[in-house]
């Protein structure tokens, strides 16, 4: 077809790729091309702003390292990544779940560790943390379940960004036992920002958005026979839980957490916290997702 008018564009190119066999492809590159060009209908941007916008994404793709994932980091400070988990979860969206974003950290081989053993892997000061989770679906125990766990230590880095830790200091994986529990020994995550050196952080400065995310673990749950549950479970009290920056707490995600009295749970002095939590699995196929960094 042969483009007269600004009006011509968006059926001629509807009309190129209305022969793709594969339906799904078919369907969801018909509706890119639709709401992308309704966008630049109603934005108009300028030939340099357009430039400039492609010019940003290929940044967005040329900062991804082997430890470093901008693309998944730029897809939940837009709140794409959160918006497609809750679809995909919780009734397709309509109801509350216990699902939350992968984020840009997850590493698929993290140690295995025994039942009750510490994700610290070299010194890492801040008040200990002793958690005692417990795998259920539909009220029954999950036994021999993977789950994976994550977080960033007290000054708020993640190993993967912070020369100073070990190598998979702060993740750790374990196996549910036969009455779906699972216990470890780390220290108190605190909150954090997400990285700002990309064009993410452009964006967010240009916005007058903060970088922080409030302090969280993340857990990876997967047995074949239920639907992975990837998540993250929030410490009540931290300032910026009503402005996480990717999005991420949902009200079923924050608490458990509880600050300890009298002696540690390993005798030690000094404060220390306690986790209790449940979480609950649903029938369904288990996936595990592709690794952000390597
Ligand atoms: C995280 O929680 O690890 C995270 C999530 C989104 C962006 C950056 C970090
Ligand atoms: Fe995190």
């Amino acid at each position: 077809m042969i483009i007269d008018k600004a009006a011509d564009v968006t059926p001629a190119v509807l009309a190129a790729m209305a022969a793709t066999p594969d339906p799904r492809l078919r369907e969801v590159t018909a509706a890119l091309v639709r709401h992308l060009h309704a966008f630049v209908r109603e934005v108009r941007p300028t030939e340099q702003e357009w430039e400039y916008g492609v010019e940003f994404l290929g940044r967005v793709g040329q900062a991804n390292t082997a430890t470093h994932n901008e693309g998944v980091l730029f897809s939940d400070a837009l709140g794409v990544s959160t918006l497609v988990c809750l679809l995909n979860n919780g009734d397709d969206g309509a109801t509350e779940t216990a699902a939350a974003l992968l984020g840009p950290f997850w590493r698929d081989n993290s140690p295995r560790t025994p039942d009750g053993g510490s994700l610290v892997r070299s010194p890492t000061p801040g008040p200990r943390l002793f958690a005692r989770c417990t795998v259920l679906s539909g009220g029954a125990p999950v036994a021999d379940a993977r789950v994976d766990v994550w977080h960033s230590s007290p000054t708020g880095m993640y190993e993967n960004q912070d020369a100073a830790q070990a190598e998979m200091n702060l993740r750790g994986q374990f196996v549910t036992d036969a009455e779906g529990r699972f216990r470890f020994v780390s220290v108190k995550p605190a909150g954090y920002p997400v990285p700002t050196d990309g064009p993410t952080g452009d964006l967010l400065r240009a916005q007058r958005r903060h970088p922080f995310r409030p302090a969280h673990l993340h857990f990876l749950i997967h047995k074949p026979g239920y639907r992975t549950l990837i998540t993250q479970v929030f410490v009540d009290d931290d300032e910026h839980l009503g402005s996480d920056v990717v999005f991420g707490v949902t009200r079923a995600l924050v608490g458990g957490f509880r600050r300890g009295e009298g002696a540690a749970p390993d005798g030690g002095a000094g404060e220390w916290w306690s986790l209790d939590y449940t979480f609950h699995l649903e029938p369904g196929e288990a996936r595990l997702p592709v690794p952000p960094i390597a």
